[in-house]
């Protein structure tokens, strides 16, 4: 590892801990934090995150560079950081899940449920919303009236929303329900399904997100609930 990839002890502490700095210089002025064995003394102690092994109150932290996380939404949330008025998507993660710099990666309507994102890492946000990398996002969709094979032709081919922008293909699918359908995207324009069922002269009742890349939305998770995704599931959303 090269020495740039080093931090303070206080601001590993901090970050993984999810606690102030001047929190963790507490833990480290009581004599609470060990390095590799050895009682740490100093704050600006440098560390080697990967290698170095630093228990606090006798837990052992388990570093993590990032975060992801799966969330299932309810309806009333925000895809947001902060808000005066409405609850946000980061205000439902657990504190011990919490971390400078979360943010949702991608957004859905304050009505639509379902799979949000959750991550620290910009650089795989960017890959997942880039319209240029493709990466699908898929729909359960409640319609008004049940589909047509001219609006499945007319996604496949890409639909002009608003009388002038453009979609790119989409799939429709059929669900189980006439008026029950599916639709995968690879893009994320604002309120994209929603207005793309109005070209087609139907109406979305309820829209929920059942999965991005190659990863499903877990579903034993009830909406509201959480939970980190593994090395594996980070892999599969970026298919
Ligand atoms: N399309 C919409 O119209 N709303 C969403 O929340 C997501 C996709």
């Amino acid at each position: 590892m090269s020495k740039s990839n080093y931090i303070r002890l206080d601001r590993f502490l901090s970050n993984q801990l999810n606690i102030s700095r001047n929190d963790a210089k507490e833990l480290i002025k009581k004599r609470l934090v060990t390095v590799n064995g050895e009682t740490a003394r100093l704050f600006d102690m440098k560390i080697d995150p990967v290698s170095d092994t630093v228990v606090s109150e006798g837990k052992t932290i388990l570093y993590r560079k990032h975060i992801y996380i799966m969330l299932n939404k309810p309806a009333g949330v925000i895809c947001a950081t902060r808000d005066r008025l409405s609850e946000t998507v980061l205000e439902l993660i657990p504190e011990e899940l919490r971390r400078e710099g979360l943010f949702p990666a991608g957004r859905l309507d304050k009505d639509t449920v379902g799979f949000v994102f959750i991550t620290d890492d910009g650089e795989l946000a960017h890959d997942i919303l880039s319209p240029k990398k493709h990466v699908e996002k898929k729909y359960f969709v409640v319609l008004e009236a049940p589909i047509t094979e001219n609006d499945i032709q007319a996604f496949a081919s890409g639909i002009t929303i608003d009388g002038g922008e453009k979609c790119l293909p989409a799939k429709l699918e059929s669900g189980s329900k006439p008026g029950e359908v599916f639709i995968t995207l690879r893009e994320g324009k604002y309120h994209q399904i929603k207005r793309m069922a109005e070209a087609v002269e139907n109406r979305v009742l309820y829209l929920k997100r059942v999965r991005i890349g190659g990863l499903e939305l877990d579903g034993s998770l009830a909406e509201g609930q959480c939970r980190e995704l593994t090395a594996e599931e980070v892999r599969m959303i970026k298919e």
